[in-house]
């Protein structure tokens, strides 16, 4: 007999292990599906977020942040260091416990909350009365059999036609995250945000970092304004960036790759690199799934077709995360996981999608949520600006950190917050703020009267909204 469950998760990362916690929370029987795998064969639940995404990317950022201020800003503190050098095998083992210690707690919240986990792949086998019965190829191979069924398979990277990664020269984020010595010169293309993050992390280990994107505008998601600071300070730093180019024949050799490409003029060119990241955007996981066994419906970008709650096109089988429609992000995974569980169980989830925020780690930080100054405009939306530069804030002088602003974006008529866009220190942090306030439908006036904390970085959002209605204190 197989088991039986209330709900079977296939795939443990953001979407589906906290849509698991959530479920069995409820008092739903829960089993959870995942096949990554560590070093040592055993399970690495938390997808490619905790195993080659947020988690190890951010680790590394970190590390090469640090490793950058010691050698350019630490000696403005009266800190002098000789012999400044990085050990990037130590790095990468650093980076590896921080995975791990999230493996583990995901395995120690399975348990804490009776989630019956299993390591393998999970794959749909047929309608069956009452739900759907799903294999589990692992180790030992079983069949279970849930009510409902949610299917959280995330994305892989995106390769270039014709040019697989090899994980050695052409590097997806699994392979960028693993390179073992700071490469000469490092290639990437597609500026978006794991081409941004990536590059930064080895340009700031001494590596001639060359980004090629496709698109004539840079960051063209981003608030324009914004993403003109993030160019001037991305480019000062040394990050070489072309835009509006055609990446042509990839040649891989012993020595290194070889990119022929066209420049923005329609010039031919050629990039020499030591190791080429390609990081063109990611597609929707369904491989081996057993989509057409029951007839699940996938879109036409490859994603699992979805309504607006999740809903596949089969009873009791939902679908959440990067293997849907929305931003691939961690956090609109777990939102929907959770929202799903609930709506499992009888209650009303829900998911905000006009409040997601956006967050690149890079360094300065840029961070939104809402709509840009372009967006605005396309619509004809009447609205007011107000933004605060760094410069003109104590914490940031303090910090030594004072690239970028606070900018935000509010309706002409009512003052409600329509965006916040932040490019400097802290942006990761100082955007929570900012979600909370719109998710509460407040106005610029709302956060120019509300004590923001003396000195802080989150006083920059104050006065942004103070110069909504032109009356900055500090500036
Ligand atoms: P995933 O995390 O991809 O998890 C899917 C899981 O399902 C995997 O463990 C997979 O092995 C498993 N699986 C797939 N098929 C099966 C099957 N048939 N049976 C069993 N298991 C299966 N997002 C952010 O919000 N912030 C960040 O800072 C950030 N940084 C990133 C950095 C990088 C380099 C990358 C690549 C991504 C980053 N992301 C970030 C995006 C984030 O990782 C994804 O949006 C998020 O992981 C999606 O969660 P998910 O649960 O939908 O899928
Ligand atoms: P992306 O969509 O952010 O950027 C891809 C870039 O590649 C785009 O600018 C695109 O124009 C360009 N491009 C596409 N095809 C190209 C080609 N043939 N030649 C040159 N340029 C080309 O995708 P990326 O960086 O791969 O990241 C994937 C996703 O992972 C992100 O969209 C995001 O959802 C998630 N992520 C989130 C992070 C965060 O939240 N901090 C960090 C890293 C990834």
């Amino acid at each position: 007999m197989p088991s039986q469950f209330d709900l079977i998760v296939i795939g443990g990362g953001p979407g589906g292990y906290i849509a698991a916690i959530r479920a069995a929370q409820l008092g739903l029987a829960t089993a959870c599906i995942d096949e990554w795998s560590n070093a040592a064969g055993g399970p690495a639940p938390g997808g490619t977020c905790t195993n080659v995404g947020c988690i190890p990317s951010k680790a590394l950022l970190q590390s090469s942040e640090h490793y950058e201020h010691a050698g350019r800003h630490f000696a403005d503190h009266g800190i002098g260091l000789d012999n400044l050098r990085i050990d990037v095998a130590r790095m990468l083992e650093r980076k590896d416990a921080v995975v791990k210690q999230n493996n583990e707690g995901i395995l120690y919240l399975f348990k804490k909350n009776k989630v019956a986990f299993f390591h393998g792949h999970g794959s749909f086998v047929r309608a069956v009365e009452g739900g759907w019965e799903v294999a589990v190829a692992g180790k030992a191979s079983e069949t279970l059999v849930g009510r409902q069924v949610i299917v959280a398979t995330g994305s892989t990277a995106r390769a270039l036609p014709g040019v697989a990664f090899d994980e050695q020269q052409v590097l997806s984020n699994d392979g960028a995250l693993r390179i073992g010595a700071v490469p000469r010169r490092l290639g990437l293309i597609g500026s978006g945000v794991i081409g941004l993050e990536m590059g930064s992390v080895w340009r700031r280990l001494g590596a001639e970092v060359t980004v090629l994107e496709a698109l004539p505008t840079f960051l063209g998601a981003v608030d324009e304004q914004i993403a003109k600071e993030a160019w001037k300070a991305f480019t000062k730093q040394g990050l070489k960036i072309e835009l509006g180019v055609k990446v042509g024949d990839v040649k891989v050799t012993k020595k290194g790759v070889s990119v022929a490409w066209t420049d923005a003029k329609g010039g031919a060119q050629t990039l020499e690199v030591d190791k080429l990241i390609v990081s063109i955007g990611r597609v929707p996981n369904t491989a081996g799934l057993g989509a057409e066994a029951v007839g699940l419906q996938l879109d036409e970008r490859g994603a699992i077709a979805v309504d607006a709650e999740c809903r596949t096109n089969l009873p009791g089988v939902w679908a959440v995360g990067d293997v849907v429609r929305g931003p691939m992000l961690a956090h609109k995974a777990e939102e929907e996981g959770v929202a799903v569980a609930e709506r499992i169980a009888g209650q009303h989830g829900h998911v905000d999608f006009n409040t997601i925020p956006w967050v690149i780690y890079t360094s300065p930080e840029i961070a939104w949520v809402g709509q840009t100054e372009q967006q605005l405009k396309a619509r004809g939306a009447a609205y007011r600006a107000g933004t605060f530069p760094f410069m003109a804030n104590g914490r940031a002088r303090a910090l030594g950190d004072t690239t970028g602003m606070v900018k935000i974006l509010a309706d002409a008529a009512t003052d409600e917050i329509l965006g916040v866009h932040i490019v400097g220190p802290m942006a990761s942090e100082l955007i929570a703020e900012a979600v909370v306030a719109m998710e509460f439908k407040a106005s610029s006036e709302d956060i120019a009267r509300i004590c923001h904390a003396h000195p802080s970085l989150s006083e920059a959002t104050k006065e942004a909204a103070l110069a909504v209605d032109r009356r900055t204190l500090n500036f």
